[in-house]
This record gives C-alpha cells, sequence and structure tokens, in this order.
C-alpha cells in the first residue's frame, strides 16, 4: 500500500517541481515542513496541542514512558527520550516496534505509550500500539498521512503536515518528527510544571528560526563535491557523534545505506574505540557530527584518532568553529542557533550526502531497490 495515498487526488500524479528526484525536492521543502509543524503550536510562549487536553493529574500519574517505532521514526524517538527525561523526569525506553510487540513489556495505566509513524501504517508498530492498548497504556501517536490506522487507533494524535513523502527515504517527515518530540516534551512539562520557564523560552525561540536557518543549508551547495568523490567508491564507512549528534549520526548512516548501497554505521563517538577502530583505515572514510557543545572536545579527539588510522573524515560543525578544520580533511558549517536544536540543523547536509551520493553511483534514490515505503506485512 503507499502510505502517502491521503494527499493525491485521483488520478493525479505527484509532480516533482522541477526536482531530479522526490528525495531532493522533499529535502528542499523542509523549511516549509518545520513552518507546518509549529504551525498554531506556540502561543504566547506556550506549547498548545488542539488535539490534546491532558490533564496535569494525567501527566503526573505516567511513572514510565515508551517511545516505540521503525527505521527513521525509531531515530526521532531517540530525541524524545533525551528531552522528556530531562524535562519531564520520567525514565523513558525507546523501542524498535518489531521487538517491543514480541516481548513482555511493563505496560499499564500509569505508561504512556507514544509511536511515531510517517505512513501511520506500519504493521509492527500497529501491532506495538495494539498490545500497549490491551495493556492499559495511554497512546499517543505522532503521524504525517491523515486517517492513517495508526493515528485512528490511538488515544491521541499528533498530525506532523509534512506534506506528502513519496521517496521511500523520509527526510522531510523525519525532521518534522524531531521538532514534534521538541514541543511535545515541552508540552507535557508545561501540564506537569516542570519545564522552566526561561529554557523553554530560549527553545521555542529556536524552534521557530529553524525554517529559515534551514533555508540557508539548502543555498549551501558548495560542501558536497569534494566529499562526494571521496566516499561515491567506497564500501564502507562511520558516522560519529554524540548524545544528539550520535543519533542524527544514525540516521545519516540509514540515509545513506538505502540510497547509496554503501554499507555505513553510526556510533556513539567514544565507542567506536571499542572494536571498531580495528577496521578504521584510509579505505574508510568517517564523517562526524560535532555541534553539541556539551561533547564538542569529546567528539574532537576521536576525529583526532581517526585522522591518525589514515582515515579522510568530513565533519559537521557550527559556523564560527575554528577547531575541527585543523584535524578534519573537510568540514561543512551549519548556522548557529540555540544548542538543544542544532541536531535539527545537522542532520540536513547528511540528508544532501547520501542524496548527491546516491545520484553520483547512479542509483534509484526515489525507489531503492528491496524497500517500499511502508511495511504493511510482517
Ligand atoms: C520503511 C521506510 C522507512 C521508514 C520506516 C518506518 O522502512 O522505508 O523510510 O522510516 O518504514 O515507516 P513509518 O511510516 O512507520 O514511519
Amino acid at each position: 500500500m503507499n502510505g502517502n495515498c491521503e494527499y493525491q487526488g485521483v488520478g493525479e500524479a505527484p509532480k516533482k517541481d522541477g526536482f531530479a528526484h522526490f528525495m531532493l525536492k522533499e529535502i528542499y521543502e523542509q523549511p516549509q515542513a518545520f513552518q507546518k509543524a509549529l504551525q498554531g503550536r506556540i502561543q504566547q510562549g506556550q506549547v498548545k496541542f488542539a488535539e490534546l487536553n491532558l490533564t496535569r493529574e494525567q501527566v503526573k500519574r505516567w511513572d514510565k514512558i515508551y517511545i516505540i517505532a521503525c527505521g527513521t521514526a525509531y531515530h526521532s524517538g531517540l530525541f524524545g527520550k533525551l528531552l522528556l527525561e530531562e524535562f519531564l523526569g520520567v525514565a523513558v525506553e525507546v523501542e524498535i516496534a518489531s521487538e517491543f510487540r514480541y516481548r513482555h513489556p511493563l505496560l499499564n495505566e500509569n505508561t504512556l505509550a507514544i509511536f511515531v509513524s510517517q505512513s501511520g501504517e506500519t504493521a509492527d508498530t500497529l501491532g506495538a500500539l495494539r498490545k500497549a492498548k490491551n495493556s492499559g497504556a495511554t497512546t499517543l501517536a505522532i503521524t504525517n498521512v491523515v486517517g492513517s490506522t495508526i493515528a485512528q487507533e490511538a488515544d491521541y494524535n499528533l498530525y506532523l503536515g509534512a506534506g506528502p513523502e513519496i521517496a521511500v527515504a523520509s527526510t522531510k517527515a523525519y525532521t518534522s518528527m524531531l521538532i514534534m518530540q521538541y514541543l511535545l516534551s515541552i508540552y507535557l512539562a508545561q501540564v506537569k510544571g516542570t519545564m522552566p520557564e526561561q529554557k523553554k523560552a530560549k527553545i521555542l525561540t529556536a524552534l521557530q528560526e529553524l525554517p529559515e536557518k534551514a533555508q540557508q543549508i539548502l543555498t549551501q551547495r558548495e560542501f558536497y563535491p569534494e566529499v562526494i568523490q571521496k566516499i561515491k567508491n567506497v564500501q564502507s564507512l562511520f558516522f560519529i557523534g554524540r548524545v544528539f549528534d550520535y543519533y542524527i549520526a544514525l540516521e545519516g548512516a540509514l540515509k545513506l545505506k538505502e540510497t547509496s548501497y554503501i554499507h555505513a554505521e553510526a556510533y556513539g563517538a567514544g565507542e567506536i574505540k571499542h572494536g571498531t577502530m580495528a577496521i578504521v583505515t584510509e579505505e574508510t572514510p568517517v564523517v562526524a557530527v560535532a555541534v553539541q557543545k556539551s561533547v564538542y572536545e569529546k567528539t574532537v579527539h576521536i576525529v583526532k584518532e581517526v585522522v591518525a588510522k589514515g582515515a579522510f573524515v568530513s565533519a559537521v560543525v557550527e559556523e564560527g568553529d575554528t577547531e575541527m578544520q585543523k584535524w578534519a580533511h573537510h568540514v561543512i558549517y551549519i548556522p548557529q542557533i540555540e544548542n538543544i536544536v542544532s541536531p535539527i540543523l545537522a542532520v540536513i547536509p547528511l540528508q544532501l550526502l547520501a542524496y548527491y551520493t546516491a545520484v553520483a553511483r547512479g542509483c534509484n534514490v526515489d525507489q531503492p531497490r528491496n524497500l517500499t515505503k511502508a511495511v504493511t506485512m510482517e
């Protein structure tokens, strides 16, 4: 089944609007998608969701939160964990739906289970949702396709509003999911009374700056040709980062695998020393994400180590950074923004890297072999 059918009028073919591929079009649609995700949801310094009418008592009752999803949606859930634990003070587990549904998770009426799905039709995510509902948990979905099964069956549903995503590799839906993870975690903490006002104000201001800053990244095409030349013919490469930067690295590796068929793995930068460093050579380029200030020095340290093993390193850093260029062979700059939201911008260069590499390798960018947009059968 086509996970985007809701958006297409009868007999109306989706259009590339002058872009070579849907994936590129969707990468370039991110500024508008960000606006849609934010629209009406920030009012007088508060997060508002017309779809949610939660009381403080309800939110206080949840002593355990699960975020459950597959693929790219799962990667957005990792952000949710860090944000909810910090803002709400509740332990969060992020689980792959196909695992969650076949084990015995601790679910009861004091559990909130959040399901993230672009299509709203992924079989494993739906199976996990039904399991959580049967156990008495409150279920909340984050979906993109209007009227999907997951959107209908969950107790609450938040629409991304990212518009149709045709390319199999998710881009604008993913970054919209990230925005939703920030909005939802702030909203829940606001209802519970655990979100410091000043911190909230800073993050909400930064989220509203995202469309414009994403647009800036999309106009900077000069970064990519050199790095594409270096990676387009390799067998394998690694992505590294820490904390949020690591989660972006996971998504960067997935994008490259999906579109270019190059073997790519992501590591929390420190973890690469535990085994994988043995296969880091001049044959394995490394893409480092280093936009989180709290862990920046640690990532630079690992960059020095992989460079010493002969690896070509391309790094994504914030504008104004002067340290990374001393060590990495190639640097991609993103605009400065409040640090906690900077990874949302940092993933855009990784999407472009995957796209341009796939094009350079002559791959079927929008319809990669063996993959489908929505896995509706187990
Ligand atoms: C498929 C798609 C991925 C997507 C995953 C989850 O594998 O190819 O791009 O991330 O399903 O899809 P969902 O619609 O549940 O977000």
